[in-house]
């Protein structure tokens, strides 16, 4: 069989690049992709489960699709991914209009189920977990990568960490490593297509142990020729060891970046959450990290209303955003994840508390936010420019070192390049400046 594949993706940057992975491997099975679901012969719902909001989007999408089932008998619709993974075959119970379900560790899977669909009209449901995930192997096509210049590649799998909230240790399984060697490989392919950019991605990077610890993995990646800037997320502030916080002092490549989720400022609520750090031990880390590095930039994810998380708690949390200063946050109000050791503690934060603590949350990140970006005005960065503005044709877009956006006059012939800008004007989101 062959025809037109659609992907709906949702989630972390890791469901980014699996569906980059499933375009690429359809397309050897004679699969293109399209960016019109009433064109698809197949239709792949890539799906997150890390917030109960997540999760209702994937169903809902899954609903609308039944109507186009009805207009197209011959449409396979396959659902991936997280809430595949936690869901099963319960799904097909529930929605029979799905054809395939695959779970986190079975993706590789995808373009022969969708034949065997395609040759017998047998539904199919495969989640197991196994030792080994073969899809962490794969390399995606250079076509089909959103940034020719950047490239995207998992180093690890899954997460031992259990925090108390969180669902990802149940739909994406145990920590699993990729072979440092397969990772070095993968990176040498990369440099020869071009990509100057490495970006490492796994739910905790630093317990990385694929033949080699994490810091190890980045000198590597430091020495290979034609690659520019390196980044990674995501970092567990317990395991950011002094080797790693010294690959910022040594290592000019290693991008002036880091994503620090410490999701509480409470010891009381982190210890709830089994997060393994304190208020104080989080700050210090940022000051360790600040002095390898002084022009270091922190993002972080945070949340609001966690069981028994009271105003002092909240207060706590405030604290940390003033004392940080973190260029970007990520914040959620706290969602019961079933089976997770939270969601035996109840929900008992009245929904209008969390509203308004995230409101309080967000005004104050908002300014924190444009007074960081008022202060790199009159400085000049090295600049990878990403693509064409949308909003201005004669603009174009690329990211600084410390993960800033900046909008500057230039030619589409520099996309994937890194040219010098000079920063001439702060907004809420990003930065505009000129060459210089
Ligand atoms: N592995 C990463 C990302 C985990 S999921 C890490 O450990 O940082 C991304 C973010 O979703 C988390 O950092 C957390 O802030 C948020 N999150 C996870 N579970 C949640 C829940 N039950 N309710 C609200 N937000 C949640
Ligand atoms: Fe979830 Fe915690 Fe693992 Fe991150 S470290 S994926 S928040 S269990
Ligand atoms: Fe969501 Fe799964 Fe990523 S739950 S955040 S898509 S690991």
């Amino acid at each position: 069989m062959n025809g037109r594949v659609k992907i709906f993706t949702y989630g972390c940057q890791m469901n980014d690049l699996d569906s980059q992975k499933l375009y690429s491997e359809l397309a050897k099975k004679g699969f293109l992709p399209t960016e019109e679901t009433k064109d698809a012969d197949v239709i792949v719902i890539n799906t997150c489960s890390v917030r109960q909001k997540a999760y209702e989007k994937a169903i809902s999408n899954l609903g609308r699709l039944k109507a186009h089932k009805r207009v197209k008998p011959s449409l396979i619709i396959a659902i991936t991914g997280c809430v595949a993974q936690q869901e099963g075959e319960g799904l097909r119970e529930r929605m029979p209009h799905i054809d395939i379900v695959l779970g986190t560790h079975q993706l590789h899977r995808l373009p022969d189920l969708v034949n065997r669909v395609h040759r017998h009209s047998l539904p199919v449901a495969e989640t197991a977990f196994s030792d080994c995930i073969p899809f962490l192997d794969t390399i995606p096509g250079a076509a089909f990568s959103n940034q020719p210049h950047r490239a995207y590649i998992n180093i690890m799998q899954g997460c031992d960490n259990y925090c108390s909230y969180c669902i990802v240790p149940y739909v994406r399984g145990r920590e699993i490593s990729r072979d440092y060697r397969k990772i070095l490989d993968e990176v040498r392919l990369h440099a020869r297509r071009g990509v100057k950019e490495i970006f490492l991605l796994g739910q905790n990077v630093n317990s990385y142990q694929g033949g080699m610890a994490f810091p190890e993995l980045l000198r590597h990646i430091h020495g290979i020729e034609g690659i520019e800037r390196i980044r990674f997320t995501t970092s567990h502030p317990k395991d950011v060891s002094d080797d790693l916080i010294a690959c910022f002092r040594d290592m000019e490549k290693l991008c002036s970046h880091i994503h620090l989720p410490f999701q509480s400022g409470s010891d009381k609520v982190l210890k709830a959450m089994n997060r393994h750090y304190t208020h104080r031990s989080y700050l210090d880390l940022i000051a360790r990290l600040r002095d390898a590095r002084p022009d270091m930039a922190f993002s972080a994810d945070v949340m609001v209303g966690f069981p028994d998380e009271r105003d002092v708690d909240f207060r706590d949390t405030l604290d940390i955003l003033e004392s940080v200063r973190f260029d970007v946050l990520y914040s959620f109000k706290y969602s019961v994840r079933p089976g997770t050791a939270a969601a035996e503690l109840g929900d008992n934060i009245p929904v209008e508390d969390k509203v308004e603590r995230l409101r309080v949350l967000q005004a104050m990140q908002k300014k924190i936010t444009i007074e960081n970006n008022r202060r790199r005005i009159g400085g000049t960065y090295a600049v990878l420019v990403d693509g064409n503005s949308q909003k201005n044709s004669e603009q174009i877009y690329g990211r600084t070192s410390h993960n800033a956006i900046v909008n500057f006059t230039g030619a589409t012939a520099l996309i994937g390049e890194i040219v010098s800008v000079k920063i001439t004007r702060a907004n809420p989101n990003s930065l505009t400046g000129e060459i210089s």
